[in-house]
């Protein structure tokens, strides 16, 4: 094995993925699965959608759940190198008319939830003296700038303040915990995808037009665009990177 190679070798390493039944978790999943690394997913729903990957049920807003999973993860593969939190949610209606519920729901999959999910994975890992770590957080355009509301002629998905505000946090988040574990040897970094097409659930046609004339590089992202990244946060690679928050937007946010 050469330096290079070297860089971006994960084979043997143990990595968890949360919401890894989901469309970028599962793409994750399967990426990890090609450099030999030994990939853990969980999700509050499992689909089987994720390869090959050992995919367990949780819930990321219990964190006695999560405490649960992540030492029962910790006890059978020995150690948990990576940590990629990518569980996340949000909600469509009117923000006039947005229930408390539903504001609820997204503050605690998306910042409460990422927290437990931090938390647990640092103290097994000063349980466990594990020597170093690494967190890959996963952001979102929409947590460094507004949606254009002009896109969404054909499109009831509109992106919400509370969904925005929760990916604001996770990547300040980001930095917060990049500075404060960085003397227990364990980077924090983030990824943040523009609007990724769904080949499942296809945004409106002219969604997608429109979001793409409005976009430097002409087209919405591919969950293969946010995998380069993932990968190379993980990894060695990355060895003197942490707080860093690595927007994949196609360059919407650089207009
Ligand atoms: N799709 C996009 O355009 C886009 C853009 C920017 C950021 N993101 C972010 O990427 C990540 C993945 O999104 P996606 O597009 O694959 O969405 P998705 O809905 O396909 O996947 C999210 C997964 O999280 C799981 N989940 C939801 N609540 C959970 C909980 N309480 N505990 C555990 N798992 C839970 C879901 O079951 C689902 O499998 C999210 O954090 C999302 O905010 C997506």
């Amino acid at each position: 094995m050469n330096y290079i190679d070297d860089l971006f070798n994960l084979n043997g390493k143990v990595v968890l993925v949360t919401g890894a039944c989901g469309q970028l978790g599962s793409a994750i999943c399967k990426s990890l699965e090609q450099t030999g690394a030994k990939v853990v997913g969980t999700d509050i729903k499992l689909n089987g959608k994720s390869g090959d990957t050992d995919l367990r049920e949780l819930d990321i807003t219990s964190r006695a759940d999560v405490e649960n999973t992540f030492e029962g993860i910790h006890e059978q593969y020995g150690s948990i190198d990576v940590l990629i939190n990518n569980a996340g949610v949000s909600t469509f209606e009117k923000f006039e008319e947005r229930p408390e519920k539903s504001f609820d729901w997204v503050m605690d999959v998306n910042l409460k939830g990422t927290f437990f999910c931090i938390q647990s994975y640092v103290n097994l890992l000063d349980q466990h003296k594990q020597e170093s770590g690494a967190i890959v957080n996963i952001g979102s355009i929409f947590g460094v700038v507004s949606p254009d509301f002009r896109n969404y002629t054909d499109l009831n998905r509109k992106n919400s303040e509370v969904y925005g505000a929760t990916k604001a946090g996770v990547i300040q988040m980001t930095k917060y915990f990049a500075v404060h574990l960085a003397d227990r040897n364990i980077r924090v970094n983030a990824v943040s995808p523009g609007g990724i097409f769904n080949p499942e659930n296809p945004q409106g046609d002219d969604f997608i037009k429109n979001y793409s004339s409005r976009t430097p590089m002409n087209r919405m992202a591919n969950d293969e665009d946010m995998l380069g990244a993932i990968l190379y946060l993980s990894g060695d690679a990355a060895k003197y990177t942490t707080g860093q928050n690595i927007v994949i937007d196609g360059g919407m946010s650089s207009w």
